[in-house]
């Protein structure tokens, strides 16, 4: 049987009650939300704004209606630049970015739309609050930051920077693709603005899933168009929240499943998940020191995720990986992890193409990071 440590790419397993909140709604419930006005259109309605319910709640929205939903993070991320990015805008970023940040913003950027900095974070993987405020210029609209890395498992100082953006008039997008479900997030009182969630990762939902916050400083344009179920005859996508930003049936079987998972979550508390994920990711590093291999970024336990990565001095990190699948039935990611700049400062692009990143998750035990560290052990020899 797999040990599956790569929680930070998705959640696996989910907990019994996901999996029982698809299969049922799938059964008897499936109809198309908004539309139709039969009973089992208004019974995929009444799922799909309780998932809103529950996200909002959890995560401290004004309004329910300021979730849209979306396919994951990448989706909201898009939603959020391309949607409230206008010609001329200057955009502060960071190296720590993952590619669904930073790509759509170099393309806008090669487009000649936008002009971009990118602030280095410091070697243990913190951005600093005062490099970000130096990097401001009279025209700029964004701050685009992740909330955790998914390569250090960094959480980035978002209590400082918040004011800075917002005293500046500028707009917070915040990516919470590591640290939805796991870190406590209130997005109106931390000042955020735009917030991208995933909802297949620490929030226990299926892949196909996630959303975007937009709150009442940022204006959008529609990211996709068409049908919303309501306003048929506005021949431009309705304005209304959230509907102005979701065209298109939703994957409410999903939705169910999401809906569940944050359940999950909320009932077994933020506070127990992490410190759970923590503890195995404290037992990992003090394995990983022992045996020599070299594990990135800060140690600082209370501002970090459970994602660890490490570089081995003798064996490139996708050789490992494949050598702790095949051999061990281990499953972790190695490589570049979609986060280009921070292996390129980090040094980890040249010396071991990538390094190695074992994310605990709220199903792992003791005996799972014991048998990477056996594993570990044994490849190191
Ligand atoms: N963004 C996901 C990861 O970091 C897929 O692995």
């Amino acid at each position: 049987m797999t040990i599956y440590l790569d929680n930070a790419a998705t959640s696996f397993p989910k907990p019994e009650c996901v999996y029982q909140a698809m299969d049922r709604f799938a059964r008897t419930s499936l109809g198309n939300p908004g539309r139709s006005g039969h009973a089992l259109a208004q019974a995929s309605e009444a799922v799909v704004e309780d998932c809103r319910h529950r996200l909002n709640q959890l995560l401290g929205g004004a309004s329910v209606d300021r979730w849209a939903f979306t396919l994951n993070c990448t989706d909201a991320l898009n939603m959020a630049i391309k949607g409230s990015l206008r010609d001329g805008d200057h955009v502060i970023t960071t190296d720590l970015e993952h590619n669904s940040v930073s790509r759509p913003l170099v393309a806008l950027e090669k487009a000649g739309v936008i002009t971009l900095t990118r602030v280095a974070a410091s070697p243990e993987g913190t951005v600093d609050p005062d490099a970000i405020k130096a990097a401001f210029t009279s025209r700029t609209r964004m701050v685009a930051i992740t909330h955790a890395s998914n390569v250090l498992g960094t959480v980035q100082p978002i209590e400082v920077i918040a004011p800075l953006v917002r005293e500046r008039n500028a707009l917070l997008l915040l990516d919470a693709a590591q640290t939805a479900g796991v870190l406590p997030i209130h997005v109106e009182k931390m000042l955020v603005d735009l917030l991208a969630v995933p909802g297949h990762k620490s929030l226990m939902g299926p892949t196909g899933t996630g959303a975007l916050y937009v709150g009442e400083r940022a204006t959008l344009r529609p990211w996709r168009e068409g049908g919303t179920g309501g306003d048929s005859f506005s021949e431009t996508q309705p304005t209304k929240y959230p509907f102005f930003l979701e065209g298109g049936t939703p994957n409410v079987v999903g939705l169910a499943g999401l809906a569940a998972g944050i359940g999950w979550v909320t009932e077994q508390t933020l506070a127990k998940l992490h410190a759970h994920e923590m503890a195995l990711a404290e037992r990992l590093w003090v394995g990983l020191d022992a045996s020599g291999y070299r594990v990135l970024g800060h140690r600082d336990l209370t501002r970090r995720v459970a994602t660890v990565s490490f570089v081995s001095e003798s064996m490139a990190a996708p050789d490992l990986g494949m050598v702790l699948d095949s051999s061990f039935q281990i499953a972790i990611r190695p490589g570049y992890h979609c986060a280009p700049y921070v292996h390129v400062s980090q040094g980890t692009r040249q010396l071991s193409d990538g390094a190695v990143r074992v994310s605990p998750g709220p199903f792992n035990t003791t005996q799972d990071i014991d048998a990477i560290l056996e594993a570990l052990q044994q490849v190191a020899l």
